[in-house]
């Protein structure tokens, strides 16, 4: 099944604050290759037969790069963001701005939330994480606007400040994580919920291997990742390693600069 993705070009990348604890603004980042990275994962996309569409970047606004922030949309219906970092909020507006004029219905949200940053998407339940940056209520007013069950996972290490730094869908049913990044009581109920997941260590996790985007078949993932593309594998998919190198200096990879469009209006 080709997936529709919302992707931002990153013309106006660069690290100039400090928002979480990859970003080094004294270190800088180099915009050219860091598009050249980009353009090589949207290729990926497309090869495998994925629909991308665009949004315009902004200037002055350098990490709308990471579409996955901008909203959630499940069943056609667009949640919007509510930055938690005010160098971030007009982004919350302008990614809204797409779906509305698309004639997506959409929610303005009153509560803190990084879309797909902490909001992720299975087919039975959306999973979304909270701690660093999105709030509780946040949660509740997903499952109320979408219609579907939201679990909520407490995050505790602060590398790991959106859930899709930690854990991402294999299939829409199953997940691969990182444990450590989550409270007991997450862990616990990870375990539950999915006995049979993959488990990445932390050498793993540290090149944001997690941060990966899979179709059910194809692996989409930070080529450093190379325990958990073995294992991934093993288990009978598919890896695309890219190279988002330049951008992991703002603390995104694949995942993070790719927003799932789920069902149309
Ligand atoms: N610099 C951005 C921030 O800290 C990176 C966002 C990464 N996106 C993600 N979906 N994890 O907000």
């Amino acid at each position: 099944m080709p997936k529709h993705f919302l992707m931002c070009r990153p013309e106006h990348f660069t690290v100039e604050y400090a928002i979480n604890p990859w970003m080094r603004p004294e270190a800088g980042a180099d915009r050219d290759l860091a598009i050249r990275q980009w353009e090589g994962l949207k290729a990926a996309y497309e090869n495998l037969g994925h629909k991308v569409s665009l949004i315009d970047p902004v200037e002055g606004l350098p990490d709308m790069v990471f579409a996955a922030n901008g909203a959630l949309v499940v069943g056609g219906r667009a949640y919007g963001a509510r930055f938690a970092y005010p160098q971030r909020g007009p982004e919350g507006p302008a990614y809204l701005r797409w779906f509305t004029d698309r004639g997506y219905p959409v929610r303005e949200p009153e509560h803190v939330n990084e879309g797909e940053g902490d909001f992720l998407a299975l087919d039975d339940v959306v999973l979304a994480g909270t701690g660093f940056r999105t709030h509780l209520a946040a949660h509740q007013e997903a499952q109320e606007f979408l219609g579907r069950p939201v679990v909520s996972l407490s995050l505790v290490d602060p590398r790991f400040y959106h859930l899709d730094t930690a854990l991402f869908s294999l299939d829409g049913r199953n997940v691969a994580y990182f444990p450590d990044a989550f409270s007991q009581g997450s862990q616990e109920v990870l375990r539950r919920l999915f006995p049979d997941a993959v488990l990445a260590g932390a050498a793993d996790a540290e090149v944001l291997g997690l941060n990966a985007v899979s179709d059910g078949t194809n692996v989409v993932i930070n080529s450093e990742a190379v325990d958990l593309r073995r294992e991934l594998e093993r288990r009978g998919y598919e890896v695309i390693p890219v190279d988002l190198s330049e951008l992991r200096k703002a603390g995104g990879g694949p995942k993070c600069c790719t927003l799932e469009i789920r069902g149309e209006f």
